[in-house]
This record gives C-alpha cells, sequence and structure tokens, in this order.
C-alpha cells in the first residue's frame, strides 16, 4: 500500500461546506453518541463529505474537525488510515476498485486490471481524459467466493470476465451504471454453486409437511414442530424448578446463605487449612510404593493378578549399591583416537 497523503495543495479547493441536507444529517448523526463521546461520528462526517465531494479535501477534513471539536491531527489520522476515504479527485462517472487479493488474483483479477489500464488509463488513481473514470487495486472485498469482482461506489460486480468489466465501465461512462444489477454477473443465486443446486434441489421436499399431518389432512398441524429439548438441563436443582419463574426479589442475608448452604467435608476442611507449598509437597512425596496396601486397587484382571503373584514370590535382581555397580565405560574411552 501507497502512503497515503492529503493531495497536492494545488489542486485543494479554499473551502468546504456541507449542502443544508447533508449539514442537518451530519448533526443528527452526532446527536447519535452520547455527550462527550462526539469523535465518533468522524468516519460518518467524513464519509459524507466524501459522498457530496467525491474525494475528501483539506478543507473537508478542517470542517470536520471544527464540527466534532476534535483536534485535526485526529481527523487527518482517520481520513489517512482508511483506505476507503479518497485523497485525490476520482472519476466523477466511476471509480473501479478492482481487488487484487489472492483469491480474485487466482480468479482473473490481472486481466481486470489490465481492462482498467486499456479503457480508463495506465495509473491507478490518475482520472482519464474526461475526468469521468478512475481505478484502483484494493485488498480483498469479502467477496471472493465470487471472485473475481470489483467495488464502484458502494456496490460489488462479482463473478467478472474481462468482457464483463468493459460492459460495466462502458455503461457507467454512458450515465448508465443503474442499468447494471449488482452482484454476480453470472447466473447464480448470491454465492450458490456457480452449476446449480447441489443440496436440497427439489423445493416440494423441503416445503413437505410431516407425513403425520398430511394423512390428518391437518394443514396447519405440519408446520407446530415443538420446539426441541436438546439442552434442556435434566436435573432436580432448585434453579431448573417451573416453578421459579424470576430471580427473587428478597435477597438472603449472609446467616441465611451460610446455613442453606452443604458443609464442607472435614477432611477437606484440613486439606484447605494447609499451606499451599506443604499440601504440594505431600502429594509429591506420595508414590505407589508408600501406599499402605489396604489402599491399594483391587486388580480384577487375571492376568495382571498371576504377575503380581509371581512378582510376590520370586524376588527380582537386587538393585547393587552404588558402590558396588562396576564403573560406567566412558564411551570417550572406546573410541579410537583419530590418527
Ligand atoms: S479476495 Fe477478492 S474479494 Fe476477497
Amino acid at each position: 500500500m501507497s502512503v497515503r497523503r492529503l493531495a497536492d495543495e494545488a489542486i485543494q479547493p479554499s473551502g468546504f461546506a456541507f449542502t443544508r441536507e447533508n449539514k442537518a444529517w451530519a448533526k443528527e448523526t452526532i446527536k447519535k453518541y452520547p455527550k462527550g463521546r462526539q469523535y465518533s461520528a468522524v468516519i460518518p462526517l467524513l464519509m459524507r463529505a466524501q459522498d457530496q465531494d467525491g474525494w475528501v479535501t483539506r478543507a473537508a477534513v478542517e470542517h470536520v474537525a471544527e464540527m466534532l471539536d476534535m483536534p485535526l491531527i485526529r481527523v487527518l489520522e482517520v481520513a489517512t488510515f482508511y483506505t476507503q476515504f479518497q485523497l485525490e479527485p476520482v472519476g466523477t462517472k466511476a471509480h473501479v476498485q478492482v481487488c487484487g487479493t489472492t483469491p480474485c488474483m487466482l480468479r482473473g483479477a490481472g486481466d481486470l486490471i489490465d481492462v482498467c489500464k486499456k479503457k480508463i488509463g495506465p495509473e491507478p488513481f490518475k482520472t482519464n481524459g474526461a475526468g469521468t473514470l478512475s481505478w484502483e487495486e484494493v485488498e480483498c472485498q469479502g467477496a471472493c467466493v465470487n471472485a473475481p469482482m470489483v467495488m464502484i461506489f458502494k456496490d460489488t460486480y462479482e463473478d467478472l470476465t474481462p468482457e464483463r468489466l468493459e460492459e460495466i465501465i462502458d455503461a457507467f461512462e454512458a450515465d448508465k451504471g443503474d442499468s447494471i444489477e449488482p452482484g454476480p454477473q453470472v447466473d447464480r443465486y448470491t454465492s450458490a454453486p456457480a452449476s446449480g443446486f447441489t443440496t436440497l434441489t427439489d423445493e416440494n421436499a423441503i416445503l413437505k409437511q410431516p407425513q403425520s399431518a398430511q394423512s390428518a389432512g391437518d394443514e396447519t398441524a405440519g408446520t407446530m414442530i415443538p420446539p426441541s429439548r436438546a439442552g434442556k438441563p435434566k436435573t432436580g436443582a432448585m434453579e431448573t424448578s417451573k416453578a421459579v419463574k424470576s430471580p427473587s426479589p428478597v435477597k438472603a442475608s449472609g446467616a441465611d446463605e451460610k446455613s442453606a448452604s452443604a458443609e464442607a467435608p472435614k477432611e477437606n476442611d484440613t486439606q484447605a487449612d494447609r499451606p499451599a507449598e506443604e499440601t504440594e509437597q505431600t502429594e509429591r512425596t506420595r508414590t505407589h510404593s508408600d501406599r499402605p496396601k489396604s489402599e491399594e486397587p483391587e486388580l480384577r484382571s487375571p492376568q495382571l493378578k498371576k504377575a503380581k503373584a509371581s512378582k510376590e514370590t520370586q524376588p527380582g535382581p537386587e538393585t547393587p549399591v552404588e558402590s558396588e555397580r562396576p564403573a560406567a565405560k566412558s564411551r570417550r574411552g572406546t573410541q579410537k583416537k583419530p590418527r
């Protein structure tokens, strides 16, 4: 993305004022925000200024800052950050924004850019001779599933071919942009499969009533599907009682809450009173070997029982004490010295 600055002083108009209608709209928009939060209206106001003049001028930035009683630098930051604000004059009849992000590029955005270069001009942001058309490459416009696409003003034109884009540009140039239906430019419904529906193809099947309703001849019964019970709690807890319609308006006292609460088990009380470190240490030093026999889980598998019995009767090789262990051979000692 290029550096975004306000346009050259040579082309900046000397002043800016909203039209009467836009001024009334701007005042109403500012009122939508809480007192002291009028800065929040900066984007809608800048956008309105752009809609009015076609681009965001220095004078418009200053005017919006004044209206919102906002530091000029803050308004400038917003105007120069968001790429939807045009900081230079664009085509008066159409400014074509071609998406050049990966999905669109893979589906032919490069060819669409070539069309723009041919029909409008070789450079982005530069208007054609008559000042009616301009173009630029933009990042994803969120219509990737119908790539490639362009945006003109606030409408998107999707599933484009170079030929179709040429027709669209010609229509805007001839002031007939309204005759082009925005959205997919092929025979598909929004982003449904381009080759036609693959599921839910039979409308009758979708709208069919349940068998029971048809046989009973009751047309309304077919639409009365009872709500699912999925996710309904199946507990006998007091909170789920159907008798409880709303939270009790009476606040229980601390003493009442305590008396209604279940007592914590005694052993947990002791555990909870112990300092954390001590608790942790106790848990860590406790191993299977020092677990009392009575606490050992009973083995259920006959194979494991057999293995345990034989282990108890045949003592394994004694582990040699450290001093009796043969000295481990140094790895280095076994290696040949390089000559
Ligand atoms: S990549 Fe082009 S619209 Fe998303």
